[in-house]
């Protein structure tokens, strides 16, 4: 049995946090089966030498703006560093394995599609998993779990992370009208794509991190049987 389930969301709404707590729950639970470990993996995967290109990216030097380089070529920066990851670091652990991933080929498809218009976003989508899953050859998502957070509330705790200091925004940070932009992709990938949503405010607020965990876990269970 090999599964890939992917956490994704917009920066700062807890993929992090949710994808350590799913590995956590899904390696208790196969433990007590006697199955092989779960591993997780996130990405960008910035200890690697394969993240360049994004760290080049994110921090500005082919421009400001995320618009200053298209599409296709920030997707192919962010493509090469999952198959490098891949390659070297969890095929064999896939193959007969879990993998939780933190972002995936599916952060290209609400980060790119922000920066096209919208009658291009299926035409770019089919060409993503078109170049990652088949050419690229990577493996596609068993399940994507999104997590949906408010843009107000996101937008404040992107604020308290940096503790005022928006100079240390990377230039996707940076941009508010790419990032509302890039929640709009969002919703349309989950929709056309069947993301798992899981929707972490409540009344202006985060919901509880075990609160969400519990969800995440009811929805994945199904799947690792
Ligand atoms: N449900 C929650 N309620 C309140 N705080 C939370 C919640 N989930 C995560 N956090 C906190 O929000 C911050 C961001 O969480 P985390 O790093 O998991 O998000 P991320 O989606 O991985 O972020 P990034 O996009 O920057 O990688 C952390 O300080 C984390 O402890
Ligand atoms: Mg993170």
């Amino acid at each position: 049995m090999h599964k890939l389930i992917v956490i994704e969301g917009l920066d700062g709404s807890g993929k992090a946090t949710q994808a350590a707590l799913l590995a956590d729950a899904v390696r208790a639970s196969r433990k007590e089966k006697g199955q092989r470990p779960v591993r997780q993996v996130s990405f960008p995967d910035y200890k690697s030498d394969s993240s360049a290109l994004v760290k080049m990216y994110l921090a500005g030097e082919f421009g400001e703006k995320p618009g200053d380089v298209n599409a296709y070529a920030a997707s192919a920066f962010y493509a090469v560093d999952r198959y490098a990851s891949y390659k070297k670091d969890w095929q064999g652990d896939y193959e007969d394995g879990v993998i939780i991933a933190d972002r995936y080929t599916t952060s290209n498809a609400i980060h790119q599609c922000s920066k096209l218009d919208e009658s291009q976003w299926d035409e770019y989508l089919n060409w993503l998993f078109h170049f990652e899953y088949e050419l690229l050859g990577i493996p596609a998502p068993s399940m994507v779990i999104y997590l949906r957070v408010d843009p107000e509330v996101s937008q404040r705790l992107l604020a308290s992370r940096y503790r005022g200091d928006m100079s240390r925004e990377d230039i996707h940070e940076k941009d508010r009208a790419y990032l509302q932009r890039c929640q709009k992709a969002a919703g349309y990938c989950a929709e056309r794509l069947g993301w798992r949503v899981i929707e972490c405010c409540k009344d202006g607020q985060m919901r509880g991190i075990d609160e969400i965990q519990r969800e995440i876990s009811a929805i994945a269970s199904p799947l690792l049987g």
